[in-house]
């Protein structure tokens, strides 16, 4: 496995390596790495003939300290995970200094409203700051592809606008969202749940399927009703918001059209920690 914390000497590796590759493969992380990147990394590994996996809590997309100071760092497991899944994985894990020099500022985006409701209206100049790090480290490695998993459905989709209006020639590539077997989506920040709650957030995933098997039949807002309806009864697990939206735009439902796709999407504190996830529902 090879690593590299410095931008330069990556690049100048890659550029060497790019005469023998068909294509490079990108899967920007923020380490704590469980099966859900690794699904990532597999993926990318059976569509490219060389891998690079980031790992990099960035700083700039943290609205709030106590969350960026509490976020689990483990680059020692990371490589080692890394490393059972294939000793030829390029890792490239540098320091805040080495990533942004003395300028750790997000970038202004305009995004066209996808990040002003969900996720951005409740952390703001999140995506600002996710936009700024994606951006860099795309033309750090300028992959062919880059995989991002549809758990942060808001940020695939927010990756996808940042590219196609920056004119970037990288292709963005979206992933299943792997789960616990209880339902939970897995995530880095899971690790801080305690034992019970842990398991009683399987919940999140059962209201997803559920309003899943209603959306036949009734409406966005009894439905969305109904969600609050059934959390407000939950003593774990307290809701931040639950939205029906088309999933190209992330527009709200309110009226029903046809040939779109809709999906559903929650966030919910349980023990501090806040969860995020979201289900096709047609
Ligand atoms: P992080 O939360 O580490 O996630 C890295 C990638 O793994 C993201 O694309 C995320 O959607 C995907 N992922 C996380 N949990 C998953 C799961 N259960 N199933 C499938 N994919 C999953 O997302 C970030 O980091 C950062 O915002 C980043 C894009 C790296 C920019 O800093």
């Amino acid at each position: 496995m090879l690593l590299f914390d410095q931008k330069r000497e990556l690049k100048d590796y890659l550029q060497k390596e790019r005469v023998s590759v068909r294509s490079i493969g990108l899967v920007p992380t923020m380490g704590a790495l469980h099966k859900g990147h690794v699904s990532l990394v597999k993926k990318a590994l059976q569509e490219n003939d060389l891998v690079v996996v980031s790992i990099f809590v960035n700083p700039t997309q943290f609205d709030n300290k106590d969350d960026l100071q509490k976020y689990p760092r483990s680059l020692k497991d990371d490589l080692d995970t890394l490393n059972l899944v294939s000793p030829d994985i390029v890792v490239f894990a540098p320091t805040i200094d080495a990533m942004y020099g003395n300028n750790v500022q997000s970038q202004s985006y305009e995004f066209d409203g996808l990040d002003k409701i969900m996720e951005g209206e409740f952390r703001k100049g999140h995506f600002d700051g996710v936009g700024t790090i994606v951006e860099l480290l795309l033309k750090t490695v300028t992959p062919n592809n880059a995989y991002f998993g549809e758990k942060d459905f808001q940020q695939l989709q927010i990756i996808k606008k940042m590219v196609a209006s920056k004119n970037l020639p990288y292709q963005i590539i979206g992933c299943p969202i792997e789960r616990e077997p209880h339902g939970l989506a897995m995530s880095s920040r899971n690790e801080r749940l305690s034992k019970t709650t842990r398991k009683e957030a399987g919940f999140i995933h059962k209201i997803l399927m559920a309003a899943k098997s209603k959306f036949g039949t009734e409406n966005a807002k009894d439905i969305a009703a109904w969600v609050r309806s059934e959390f407000e009864k939950n003593q774990v697990l307290d809701l931040e918001y639950f939205q029906i939206a088309d999933e190209d735009t992330l527009t709200p439902l309110t009226k029903r059209k046809k040939n779109t796709k809709y999906r559903a999407f929650i966030a919910v504190y349980a023990d501090g920690v806040r969860l995020i996830d979201n289900l096709r529902l047609n």
